[in-house]
């Protein structure tokens, strides 16, 4: 990959995968106590989404996902994209609770590790929206897709792990 394309991509990734993944970071740095699933538990006797999933979470990572869509609107100089940004970033929340509700359905525990669920359940969320959105296409850029997901996992692992060392999170993934 020369410099031009690499650069080509860095802006891409950052135009898609900014805001979600904003909107995913957000809710590990404010320590939530409110879980959206009440305590609640699913007709398996488990947890719907687990205490990790909280409502302080998702409103901070609500409010990051659009500060982040008006902010790469304005940058990439695109009113069009805040309605796609701003959807995608509701997406990735969304995405990042059906992790969760799928790992409390395998019977993990709150924070067992689940890779790559873990770090790649709101980034899929997100790209679905951009697929449907038209914003990009499998046929088109789905190399794009791939690079950037993997960008994600690496990125995911590196930045849990300061996290981690900051006492932002228990463990480090
Ligand atoms: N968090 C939150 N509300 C959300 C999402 C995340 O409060 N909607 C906070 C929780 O403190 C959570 C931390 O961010 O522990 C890290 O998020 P994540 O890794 O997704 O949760 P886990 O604790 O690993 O829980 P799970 O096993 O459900 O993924
Ligand atoms: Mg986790």
């Amino acid at each position: 990959m020369s410099l031009v394309e690499l650069s080509a991509f860095l802006e891409n990734f950052i135009k898609f995968y900014g805001a979600p993944m904003v909107a995913n970071a957000m809710p590990v740095l404010i320590n939530g106590s409110k879980p959206i699933d009440g305590g609640r538990q699913w007709i398996d006797g488990k947890r719907i989404f687990g205490d990790g999933k909280t409502w302080e979470g998702l409103t901070t990572g609500l409010l990051g996902g659009y500060v982040a869509s008006l902010a790469l609107s304005i940058y990439f100089n695109s009113a069009s994209l805040i309605p796609v940004l701003l959807t995608a970033s509701m997406a990735a929340l969304l995405g990042d609770l059906t992790g969760s509700f799928i790992k409390r359905r395998l019977g993990l525990n709150r924070g067992d590790p689940a890779p790559p669920l873990d770090q790649l359940d709101f980034a899929l969320f997100a790209t679905l929206i951009y697929l449907a959105f038209g914003s990009l296409s499998i046929s088109n850029d789905l190399g794009f897709i791939a690079l950037s997901l993997a960008a994600i996992v690496l990125l995911h692992i590196a930045t849990n792990y300061i996290a981690y060392v900051l006492k932002l999170k228990e463990r480090p993934w």
